[in-house]
């Protein structure tokens, strides 16, 4: 997530977590490789295995069958905020491609599909009346998966606030947690009979601290005034979310993920070590902790301290859910330094560890296999957390179509080098039940726009043409 942000966005970010003193620096030891045999049988019969996307990346028909625009539609029209200049108003046309989209996936012999609804198309007004055509909508999308036995899984929010609602405050407004609530009765009342697995947000972090505090993503809003209260609303959607399912789904399998990292010092010195423990609160600890009891990590994020002001009396135990799972969303490590240049605060820096790595992506980063044993290994020693998901991981390159083929044998051999960590993880008996790449098709990859390129299946932005990569036909082959 941080690795998103440049130098200047960087230090802006800085001045909100650097901010306070801190206490008990903990120590984080590299990790050990252990190679393991690759197989889909080692992984057991009962793995589930498939892709994730979100409603903004893929769907397009922005203004279509009555949606409305929702914060990443105003962000990347109106602002150009976005490194290519592009919206997602077409995207990969999913909303009319739905169908063969679903029959690609199909052919990869992958049987999980995880989608975000996108609130504005089902209520365009935020809340209120209800626009039956955004409804229909992922029915079909629903049905075509059933019909080809592939699980339907949905998150509520993947990022697209409706605008009407920003207007208002959006995520800083407590009213936020009413519209949640509405929303996430209207689409599990709706789906409910026939989805059983559930994602309540995507990376919170991501969405809060991204857009409300360091403000290169959609609303576009900076400082901790913006931030804070950001952080407190969305952390008791996420548990009412989680309640609200379960009241409406019978069997429901009801979760929520995290953009988690292994965070590791760049020097053995105890400065660099502070600074692990807060890029580590922020990153990995900053919803869980919430949602176990645990409360906010204020010791080891001093910049929160100020949350108080926003919860009220019985929030804290209102934060708390019991998940049935955990989504682990890792893409990479974060190797991080004390750099001590703003004044009375610690400055802290995090470093792409350039030296000895070989591979990055078309993001800048770093192929870093363990860390997603790390972070499997993390969340699972939390007492509380049942299972976990690999609900995303996948890597952006620069394909080059050529004779009609994609031949990304660097991906291939990331996602090889990430399955042997997994499969690591998993044979230490961390109870991880499934593994959805990031992603099925290139897509709008936020501010990046179209250039990183995240597929299995390349997309021609031009003609809406797919083909199939390398990568897509290696997955196949692995789960036949
Ligand atoms: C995290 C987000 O959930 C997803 O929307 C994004 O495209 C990927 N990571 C890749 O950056």
């Amino acid at each position: 997530m941080i690795n998103i942000l440049n130098r200047k966005e960087f230090l802006r970010l800085l001045g909100i977590i650097a901010s306070g003193t801190l206490s008990n620096p903990q120590q984080v030891l590299a990790s050990i490789v252990k190679q393991s045999e690759l197989s889909k049988s080692a992984f057991g019969n009962d793995f589930l295995w498939g892709v994730s996307t979100a409603a903004y990346q893929i769907e397009g028909a922005s203004q279509e069958d009555g949606k409305s625009r929702s914060i990443w539609d105003t962000f990347s029209q109106k602002h150009r905020h976005i490194k290519d200049g592009s919206t997602g108003d077409i995207a990969c046309d999913f909303y009319h491609n739905y169908a063969s989209d679903i029959d690609l996936l199909k052919s990869l012999n992958m049987n999980v599909f995880r989608f975000s609804t996108a609130w504005s198309r089902v209520l365009p007004q935020g809340t209120g009346s209800v626009n039956q055509k955004g409804i229909d909508f992922y029915h079909r999308v629903i049905d075509k998966c059933l019909e080809n036995n592939i699980h339907p899984w949905i998150s509520l929010y993947h990022w697209d606030l409706p605008q009407v609602l920003q207007d208002k405050g959006g995520w800083m407004n407590r009213e936020v947690i009413d519209w949640f609530s509405e929303y996430a009765h209207l689409i599990s009342k709706s789906y409910g009979d026939k989805v059983k697995d559930w994602i309540v947000l995507n990376e919170p972090t991501a969405f809060t601290v991204v857009g409300y505090g360091v403000g290169v993503h959609a609303p576009g809003l900076r400082g901790v005034n913006h931030l804070l209260p950001t952080i407190h609303h969305a952390a008791m959607c996420q548990a009412e979310g989680g309640r609200i399912i379960r009241s409406n789904v019978s069997n429901a399998n009801i979760g929520t993920t995290f953009s988690c990292s292994h965070v590791m010092p760049l020097r053995s010195l105890e400065k660099d070590h502070i600074a692990v423990e807060r890029w580590d609160a922020l990153l990995n600890r900053l919803f869980i902790e919430p949602s176990l009891g645990l409360g906010y990590p204020i010791s080891s994020l001093p910049f929160l301290r100020n949350i108080d002001k926003h919860i009220k009396e019985d929030d804290m135990e209102k934060l708390v859910f019991d998940f049935d799972f955990i989504g682990i969303q890792n893409y990479t490590r974060e190797v991080v330094k004390n750099i001590g240049i703003i004044p009375y605060m610690h400055g802290l820096e995090i470093h792409p560890a350039k030296r000895g790595a070989k591979d990055f992506s078309d993001m800048g980063w770093e192929f870093y296999p363990e860390s997603l044993y790390e972070t499997l290994k993390r969340f699972s020693n939390y007492k509380g957390v049942k299972k976990l998901y690999v609900t995303e991981n996948g890597c952006a390159l620069q394909d080059q179509v050529v004779d009609n083929r994609v031949e990304d044998t660097q991906r291939i051999n990331y996602f090889k080098s990430y399955l042997a960590q997994m499969l690591r993880a998993k044979n230490e008996g961390i109870d991880v039940r499934g593994y959805l790449c990031w992603s099925l098709l290139d897509n709008f990859e936020w501010r990046e726009g179209y250039r990183p390129r995240y597929g299995l299946v390349y997309v021609d932005f031009k003609t809406q043409e797919r083909i199939i990569k390398d990568s897509g036909y290696w997955f196949r082959d692995f789960l036949k």
